[in-house]
């Protein structure tokens, strides 16, 4: 990898096996965007690509010229007001009213690794050599503010980091409206957008679109990156597939209110922006202080969707997320809610994981309903003490009893929210977000507590703090199930109020950095309400989040599959729940709810007391082949092979990093009567290499046969050996919701 600046035609580029990241700084001062693509040769000059011309309407920056206009060239980080009608990156509001800045290149500096941003969440390196950063500083001397634009090309892979700082040397303070962290003017719009969006309970579902004159854009208003929308977006050329062509993955490292937008200009560029949602953004930069943009990432591959969610898989596996957890198999664990809901005793918990431990299981979760009144949504909240009527013994006390069973002990907490009736809020009602002389809204009849304040956040970190201390706690779930509203704080000034959503991601960072620090060895799992937060920004803090509430098998086909464009498995808790289901009320084999829920964290969350004997018998030989396999399924190489979005057929598989093995997962939606003969195409195998194959059938081996790498790839793994109706060893009928999974070790 290597960071060039060629003096004289003033270009930087940035550039590895993969990828190349060209830029110049223009005449004007400005960052100029020369290309982001395929690796291509360094070469002194790359200025010719700078695309001046006249043209009628265009406002130009100098006298007597009337082909310089930031109106058609590409930029780095633009800015409004001097010719440039599209979207801009920063707009600073001035003391003189003004908003136009003038961003001019003052000097660069090129280091080795990548440093930390201060307060955020980012991708790191463990050494030197693992990546480069360039840091190019720019200044507007109207209002001594200084801007500094930071890009770390990774070693491996096409992957470019971004964000943006900009630092106040007047003596005056001022407005900060906009502060994007990724600019990219594209030369074309032929491209596909693909967004993740969806609801509470469908999280992620990839919608598709041409990119088409003017704006389309996703967002967050909500405080947080929210079911509806991720803020993840792919654009990809529209021959590209998961295999070959052109894509280009955005990820922002951010969980509170975003905006992905792309803008196609009258000429046909594509100027495309990610950052902190400016809607109801401001922020007061007073003399002497800096603002630090979070962290955009640029994934480049030239082959296909595939390719680049496995860089994006192996960079947020092992250089966002962080600590103890981040290369370790994860336990599999047993949650309570959907076996009890608000409904418990001790005696119940304690024969679940009674009942857990003989099947294998590794960790018992006390979800939601163990503190204060809390014996529904209505109640409880802030007040993280045990209830002593239902956990007798209190919360050592049951930890000691699971421990002594045998396995781990985890707890559920929501240490952003209250409800009115609590302890909590009873000693401080102002301490939640509301209006002066408004009434605030509730949400599950709760409210969300002001982390943009300190105290508030210091206060929460004690009473977390007390309570892991108190008992054998080795796993936090940590919730969220509200959106803001009423975002108005007691602790700024009416004129900082634009500040509020930002600091209360920054409060709710800060306190995951606090309890991780003093907790290193708690597994964190991130969760709202489902997968209302599930976004780079957590990964960094909790290794992995609950990607929805819907634990129905066939609608988390969708879900992980979604979910997998962007993040990695280890990241994805998955869980085997009750059939019928209580989402969807669907009723799914065992084994299809298995199949699914392996190609995540895996876990499940049933009332284990009403299985019978037979199944509990099925549960002990899943958890086996998880113990397994996990180390394969959660650190190895995920393909998308078939997708669930409008189709019958789903599949998938993981690859180790040697192509050893591999495991196949095959579901199909509704059974087809005498249906057609079928080939699964799989990938990432040892062509010449002969691999043994077998199907587990609810965990057991079926006979071996034995085919070539390339024969698995090219002619495909035979599927249709029930279009019948019947497995040819006549071992069982096919069914609706059914599925498979396919076992490879290299001979
Ligand atoms: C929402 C979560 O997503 C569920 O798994 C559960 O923990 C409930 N909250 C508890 O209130």
């Amino acid at each position: 990898m290597s960071i060039v600046y060629h003096e004289a035609s003033k270009v930087f580029h940035l550039y590895n096996k993969t990828v190349s990241y060209i830029m110049m700084i223009l005449p004007n001062g400005h960052m100029g965007q020369l290309y982001f693509g395929k690796k291509i040769h360094d070469r002194e000059d790359f200025s010719y690509l700078l695309e001046l011309a006249p043209r009628d309407m265009a406002s130009y920056l100098y006298d007597n010229d009337r082909t310089f206009s930031l109106g058609h060239i590409k930029q780095e980080y633009p800015v409004y007001g001097s010719g440039d009608y599209r979207h801009p990156a920063v707009v600073v509001l001035q003391n003189d009213g003004s908003i136009y800045s003038d961003f001019v290149f003052s000097k660069y500096r090129i280091s080795a690794g990548k440093p930390r941003l201060p307060g955020l969440p980012a991708t790191y390196t463990e050494s030197d050599d693992e990546a480069e950063t360039l840091t190019i500083e720019l200044r507007d001397t109207h209002d001594n503010l200084e801007l500094n634009l930071m890009y770390t090309i990774f070693a491996n892979g096409g992957i470019i980091a971004r964000s943006a700082s900009i630092s106040n040397y007047g003596h005056d303070s001022v407005q900060l409206k906009t502060a994007m962290s990724l600019c990219l003017d594209l030369p074309d719009h032929d491209y596909e957008w693909m967004q993740f969006s969806g609801a509470w309970a469908r999280e992620r579902a990839l919608h598709i679109r041409r990119l088409e004159y003017g704006i389309q854009a996703i967002d967050s208003m909500r405080g947080h990156s929210s079911h509806e929308q991720n803020p993840f977006i792919i654009l990809k050329r529209p021959p590209a597939d998961e295999f070959q062509g052109e894509v280009i993955g955005c990820s922002l490292i951010y969980s509170g209110n975003f905006l992905a937008q792309a803008e196609v200009e009258s000429h046909g560029t594509t100027r495309i922006l990610m950052g902190i949602n400016p809607f109801g953004f401001s922020w007061k930069l007073n003399s002497g202080e800096q603002f630090q943009t979070p962290e955009a990432i640029l994934v480049y591959s030239p082959n296909g969707l595939n390719d680049m969610s496995q860089m994006m898989h192996r960079l947020y596996r092992s250089r966002l997320a962080r600590g103890y957890w981040r290369d370790r198999v994860r336990p599999i664990l047993i949650n309570n809610w959907e076996a009890t809901y608000f409904d418990f005793t001790e005696e119940k918990l304690i024969q679940l994981a009674q009942k857990a431990c003989k099947c294998g299981i590794e960790l018992f979760v006390l979800d939601d309903g163990w503190f204060g009144k809390r014996t529904s949504s209505k109640a409880g909240l802030g007040d993280w003490i045990p209830n002593s009527e239902r956990l007798p013994d209190g919360l050592k006390g049951l930890a000691d009893k699971i421990e002594n069973l045998g396995i781990k002990f985890g707890l559920w907490i929501e240490p952003e929210m209250v409800n009115a009736d609590s302890d909590l809020f009873r000693a401080h009602p102002d301490w939640i977000y509301k209006v002066p002389g408004r009434k605030p809204c509730h949400g599950r009849y709760q409210y969300v507590l002001d982390f943009s304040r300190q105290e508030i956040v210091d206060h929460i970190f004690e009473k977390i703090s007390l309570l892991l201390e108190s008992a054998n706690i080795s796993y936090i779930k940590w919730d969220m199930n509200r959106s803001l509203t009423d975002v108005w704080s007691s602790g700024i000034s009416a004129e900082q109020q634009g500040e509020v959503f930002h600091r209360y991601i920054l409060g709710v960072y800060q306190l995951y950095e606090r309890l991780t620090t003093r907790f290193p060895k708690v597994l964190f799992e991130s969760c709202a309400s489902g997968g209302a937060r599930f976004d780079a920004g957590m990964l960094y803090y909790a290794p992995q989040g609950w990607i929805s509430d819907d634990t129905d098998a066939i609608q988390r086909l969708s879900i992980q599959y979604g979910t997998s464009y962007g993040y990695p498995i280890s990241s994805m808790g998955s869980h085997v729940s009750a059939s019928p289901n209580h989402q969807l009320h669907r009723q799914t084999p065992l084994w299809t709810r298995a199949n699914t829920a392996y190609f995540g964290t895996f876990g499940y969350e049933l009332d284990l007391t009403r299985l019978s004997d037979n199944e509990l018998s099925k549960l002990k030989i899943q958890t086996d082949f998880m113990k397994k396999y996990r180390q394969l399924i959660q650190f190895g190489r995920f393909y998308r092979l078939l997708s669930p979005f409008g189709n019958n057929v789903t599949a998938w598989m993981v690859v180790d990093e040697n192509r050893n093995e591999a495991l196949v997962g095959w579901y199909r939606t509704l059974n087809v009567v005498n249906g057609p003969f079928t080939r699964l195409h799989l990938q990432g195998l040892d062509e010449s290499c002969f691999y043994d194959v077998m199907e587990f059938v609810e965990g057991s081996p079926s006979a071996v046969t034995s085919h070539y790498g390339d024969e698995l790839m090219n002619l495909g793994l035979i599927t249709s050996d029930a279009s019948s109706g019947q497995y040819a060893d006549g071992r069982r009928e096919s069914c609706d919701f059914d599925s498979r999974l396919f076992y490879l070790k290299k001979k």
